[in-house]
């Protein structure tokens, strides 16, 4: 690497750097980095997009904090990668600490075989040509994992809702009888109906069509639905005592006790080359006793 010191035209000396390698380039890539920049604050290579449009540029997917581009990238390929970018930065450097976090922890976690692999930090910078307003986002680029794979279901909630399941297949069947021999008796309908919905408050009594789905079943009953014990098992092992915490300045770093594995669902978790791998590095995903705390460095 060569530095270079030279006079702008303002008179102002200012340091640049030559760039040894050339930001990621692949055949199908939708946005192609218009440089590769070294930031100092970060002491990271950041990638450069720019982009003139009167909308913002359609992307693949997003949650909460993300907006996820696969960039014309191919699953599985380690070379090619995915942009992802946190929220607009509005000034504050928030999104662009947000990002350099989600950032190293995702790359610990690859490190690991937990996630997909990264290639560094990028910058997006969106010219609305329509508002005349530029909007600056940071992110970092990601390999492209498979989201639509299949993840095996959990064995503990699946026996839990088979049982529930047919204890109210049980209950329905028991009540047909229940229902049956009043009939047989010389009561009213209305008796009959008021003795039988009696019944059913007292059991609590759930009909067969209103059985919840196996998902929705988990998600009340706060269950797992998927079979996600050994990746959370794998990520609780990867420590991150000493990276950037995400909302705190760039010298705050988490404390020891600082692990990942939270906040691991369908939408996070994806096939990368064969494995379930976490996607998402959001602040959700941090777990442990150093959770909150951060040691300034
Ligand atoms: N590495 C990846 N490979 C494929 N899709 C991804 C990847 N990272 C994110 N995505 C897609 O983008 C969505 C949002 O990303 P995520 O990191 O989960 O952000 P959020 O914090 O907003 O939920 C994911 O649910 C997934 O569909
Ligand atoms: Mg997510």
């Amino acid at each position: 690497m060569t530095t270079l010191v030279r006079a702008k035209d303002t008179g102002v000396v200012v340091s640049c750097v030559r760039v040894p390698k050339s930001a990621p380039s692949f055949p199908n890539q939708e946005f192609t980095p218009t440089s590769y920049v070294f930031d100092e604050e970060l002491n990271e290579w950041v990638s450069i997009y720019f982009l003139s449009d009167d909308g913002f540029p359609h992307y693949t997917s997003g949650g909460a904090q993300c907006v996820w581009f696969d960039n014309g990238a191919q699953q599985h390929n380690a070379n090619e990668f995915g942009i992802k970018l946190t929220s607009i930065n509005l000034g504050n450097s928030t999104a662009k600490i947000a990002a350099y976090a989600m950032y190293q922890r995702q790359q610990v976690a690859a490190d690991r075989g937990v996630a997909p692999p990264v290639h560094g930090m990028c910058c997006f910078k969106w010219y609305d040509t329509m508002n005349q307003m530029l909007h600056t986002f940071w992110g970092y680029l990601s390999s492209v994992a498979d989201t639509e794979a299949d993840v095996s279901l959990n064995a503990d909630s699946e026996y839990e809702y088979r049982s529930y399941v047919m204890e109210i297949e049980r209950m329905a069947e028991k009540m047909d009888a229940i229902i049956e021999a009043l009939d047989e008796l010389d009561i009213t309908h209305r008796q009959r109906d008021r003795i039988v919905d009696s019944i059913y408050e007292e059991v609590n009594f759930v009909s067969i069509d209103d059985i919840p789905s196996f998902e929705e079943w988990c998600h009340d009953n706060d269950m797992e639905i998927h079979d996600l014990d050994d990746l959370r098992n794998g990520l609780n092992d990867v420590s991150i005592a000493g990276l950037q915490h995400d909302w705190s300045p760039i010298n705050c770093k988490f404390d020891a006790g600082a692990t990942l594995g939270g906040d691991l669902h369908r939408g996070n978790v994806a096939d990368w080359q064969g494995n379930i791998v976490c996607i998402d590095f959001g602040f959700h995903c941090v777990e442990g006793a150093g959770r909150s705390d951060y040691v300034i460095v």
